[in-house]
């Protein structure tokens, strides 16, 4: 298990090196990330490397019992570079060229900056590819968090992307219903990028456009780890990179995963609260390799920003935040950064230790959590979570919602919907996955889709021979309204949704959250808002319905049987109630229990992971500020804190317990394993 932080060397006299190495041995880090802004130092001038300072401190950090993952830099540039090729800096969607003042401001399709980064990262991994103190590529930072680039060279990359996806013109041209408006093209060449016009572009083109963005970052994720891989032992160093915060819909990750071993990502929720604002990030992390992930940046310290809320972790808080991370599957935790810039753009940044290097409160935590993890992690690592709950997560989906057009509505309502249902089912004490399209869904009992409108004959009939073979599923309106183009199915919904939903929609009604629509199911009245749908049945079962307005009487709960198993759908967004509600007696019909046997007390998170031989580590967190009683089903042993726990006990403020059978509880082991 990896324990970390970024460090960057570059920024720190090589004299002080040993001054920080040594305090990071001491709070127990075993790896550090280096190098993704350092590309002028690794190459002072065009073609001339420089990594003697390089090989100096992966040594040095080496003796100290240190590992390093590099990052070869790409989208953070040097002078020399743009001055050579000035147009290599993006072009926004007003036409302007943005100014070499930041990162991220280049184009990552031109050339002469795949080349050089190319170059480089081959270069790197030349000379590092064996060395054993680096046991990991990291692939620059943050890959697809640039605008979008509206260059020739782009403009000229999405028509070959647009002429081998289609084909031929007419194709497009069909595909997309460029008649409307009288847009039809007569080749590739007159296809613009979405720069700004006068009205609205056609959702099939804006479709295509998250596609091929998302395609090109996925084009410097192979670039980089083309250069890198020759120069690898086999079974040695993995490749991965950090994705977004949270979930990014700028890169489909479950596509770019294909290329890496392990999959990253930053981590930055508020503190304060409880983890459960982002937490389905990690979830999401979790299901693009179906594997343990890294998180390369963690927060810390409280940034020193004038009036930012949620911003200051409390004693306690940096354990629970790192521990919610392994809960839910991280085998690798990274702070960023180790130490406070001094200067830069983030010199207000926290950092787990201050401008000189000396030790902050937050070193003191940080320490104390790696000494922890040490007698733990050999348990933990590799151990994966076996959930029965999955939420469907697709970036078609996402994009279509929040593609840029005034005709789709509220830009948020994927991401909201997806978190709900997320925090829900966790907060009713169970694991829950994310699972995309393309995943195995034989593995879960219930499939939560929190919309889906773009559908193909394809993912319909999986999730048919899903409910087929006794899978449940819960549907929500928009689902199975669009093609891949984002065209319309007549009847409104794919003719196979039709046949799962066991109804049709008539029509489809809009409401405001403020003044929300009122419905009944199971004795209880809830409330649903923004949109919803008509419908008339064919074969499903009403068990709820709306009961004000003009549709009073309108089916909202409907259950129709497939085969072995069902298909839900509630014909409107609800409040978060009903789904507490609804999905708590869905669990129990299916004889599902809570990890704990118990709903946990609000605040308190509740995971499991389970190791290849069979035993089993209840992460319990308090996420807040108040103590928590908590009822085992039995007497368990807490490894984190080397307790034994009798059935009811307090869980204090921030406190952080990992229980296991003491039955079945591995070997421990005192250092903390670096080899993956
Ligand atoms: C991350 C980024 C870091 C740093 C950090 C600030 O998204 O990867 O380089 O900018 O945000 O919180």
């Amino acid at each position: 298990m990896l324990y970390g932080s970024c460090y960057y060397p570059e920024h720190r006299e090589p004299n002080r090196w040993e001054e920080d190495l040594s305090l990071m041995q001491q709070a127990g880090l075993n790896a550090l990330r280096i190098g993704e802004f350092a590309w002028k130092r690794f190459e002072p001038v065009e073609g001339d490397y420089e990594f003697h300072w390089l090989d100096r401190f992966i040594e040095l950090a080496g003796q100290y019992g240190i590992r390093s993952v590099l990052c070869p830099p790409m989208r953070t540039v040097p002078a020399w570079l743009v001055e050579r090729a000035p147009d290599l800096l993006i072009v926004t969607n007003e036409g302007h060229r943005l100014e070499y003042a930041s990162r991220y401001t280049f184009c990552i399709n031109h050339a002469l900056l795949r080349e050089k980064s190319a170059s480089l990262a081959a270069a790197l991994a030349s000379r590092y590819g064996s060395n054993p103190h680096v046991i990991g590529w990291h692939l620059d930072n943050e890959i697809g968090d640039e605008p979008d680039c509206h260059c020739l060279v782009c403009k000229v990359k999405w028509q070959q992307w647009l002429s081998s996806k289609y084909n031929q013109i007419d194709v497009l041209n069909e595909a997309w219903g460029t008649v409307f408006w009288s847009m039809e093209y007569d080749h590739f060449g007159q296809i613009p990028t979405p720069r700004i016009t006068k009205a609205d572009y056609n959702p099939g083109f804006l479709q295509a456009w998250r596609e091929f963005r998302s395609d090109c970052s996925i084009d410097t994720v192979t670039l980089l780890s083309d250069a890198i891989r020759p120069h690898l032992p086999e079974h040695g160093p993995y490749i991965t990179t950090n994705n977004q915060m949270y979930w990014s819909k700028r890169t489909d990750y479950y596509k770019m995963a294909r290329y890496l071993d392990i999959t990253g990502t930053n981590y930055y929720p508020p503190y304060g609260e409880n983890c459960d604002t982002l937490a389905f990030g990690l979830a999401a992390n979790r299901s693009f390799k179906k594997a343990p992930f890294h998180v390369y940046e963690l927060r810390n310290e409280g940034h020193s920003i004038i009036g930012a809320a949620n911003n200051t972790p409390a004693p306690g808080e940096l354990e629970r935040l790192t521990l919610h991370t392994i809960a839910n599957g991280a085998d690798g935790v990274f702070y960023f950064p180790w130490k406070r810039f001094p200067f830069g753009s983030e010199q207000n940044h926290g950092a787990i230790t201050d401008f000189d290097g000396k030790p902050t409160r937050m070193y003191d935590e940080c320490g104390r959590i790696g000494k922890q993890l040490r007698r733990v992690a050999l348990q933990i690592e590799g151990s994966l979570i076996i959930s029965d709950i999955a939420v469907l997560y697709d970036f078609q989906s996402r994009w279509h919602i929040e593609c840029d057009s005034p005709w789709t509505g509220d830009k948020r309502l994927y991401e909201k919907q997806i978190n709900m249902l997320y925090r829900t089912v966790r907060a009713l004490g169970y694991n829950c996955d994310a699972v995309g399209i393309n995943g195995d869904f034989s593995s879960y009992k219930l499939l939560l889709v929190p919309m889906l409108p773009i559908v193909d004959d394809e993912l319909v009939m999986k999730l048919k021979l899903y409910a087929e073979a006794g899978g449940i599923i819960l549907f929500h309106p928009m689902s199975g309204i669009k093609n891949a183009d984002a065209c319309y199915y007549p009847n409104r919904l794919h003719p196979e949704m039709i046949k799962l939903l066991g109804s049709r929609t008539l029509e489809t009604v809009t409401s405001n959250p403020l003044s929300p629509v009122t419905f009944q199911w199971n004795g209880e009245q809830y409330q649903g808002s923004l949109f919803l749908e008509i419908i008339q049945m064919d074969s499903a079962q009403v068990l709820g319905t709306f009961i004000d307005h003009w549709f009073e009487g309108s089916p909202t709960i409907t259950k129709q049987s497939i085969g072995e198993g069902h298909v839900w759908f509630v014909a409107t967004f609800a409040e978060e109630r009903f789904y507490r509600d609804f999905i708590s007696l869905l669990c129990q019909q299916i004889g599902m229990s809570p990890l704990l046997n118990a709903v946990p007390p609000t605040g308190v998170e509740v995971s499991m992971r389970q190791s290849a031989c069979g035993a089993s580590y209840t992460f319990v967190i308090n996420n807040r500020h108040e103590s928590a009683e908590i009822t085992l089903p039995s007497d368990l042993t807490d490894i984190w804190n080397g307790e034994h726990l009798s059935q009811n006990f307090t869980l204090q403020p921030y406190q952080v317990r990992i229980l296991t059978d003491a039955g079945k509880m591995q070997v421990l082991d005192e250092s903390i394993r670096v080899s993956l």
